[in-house]
């Protein structure tokens, strides 16, 4: 089998974005300049009227607090087999940001199109990679 086979639902899997809502992000009593719920239903709502090309999904504290509120961009199927990755997005705290995620992600996401570059100013390391790189073994090319 070669490498790019993908089976099933993986095949035509959408982008998924990953909206912490842990002890910081979404905490306005830490963002009190941000209406957290307001992002969270327009992230939904953009989900509901993708027509499946997009799914949201949010979590537990993904541990870089410092950097909240902190949405991951899951790549689609097609982005994964582009060399898409994961990618990480700290302080969404406006509209602004929001604005940026939801057009990259109906333009493909990861993968697919190249991020819009005031949305690549907030990229930011995974916890594990931040990890291994300061310890000296991490990757060094995005
Ligand atoms: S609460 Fe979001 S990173 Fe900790």
């Amino acid at each position: 089998m070669s490498r790019g086979v993908v089976f099933g639902a993986a095949r035509s899997r959408p982008c998924t974005v990953v909206v912490c809502r842990g002890c910081c992000c979404g905490n306005p009593s830490k963002h009190p300049g941000t209406d957290h719920q307001w992002q969270v239903d327009r992230l939904r709502a953009a989900a509901a009227e993708s027509g499946g090309r997009l799914t949201l999904r949010t979590t537990d504290c993904l541990g870089p607090c410092g950097q909240a509120n902190v949405i991951v961009v899951q790549p689609s199927a097609e982005g994964r087999r582009n060399g898409g990755r994961a990618v990480w997005i700290g302080w969404a705290l406006d509209d602004d940001c929001t604005d940026d995620i939801l057009r990259w992600v109906a333009d493909g996401g990861p993968g697919v199109i190249d991020p819009p570059p005031t949305l690549e100013l907030q990229f930011i390391e995974p916890p594990g990679e931040a990890r291994a790189r300061a310890r000296g073994r991490g990757r060094t090319r995005r």
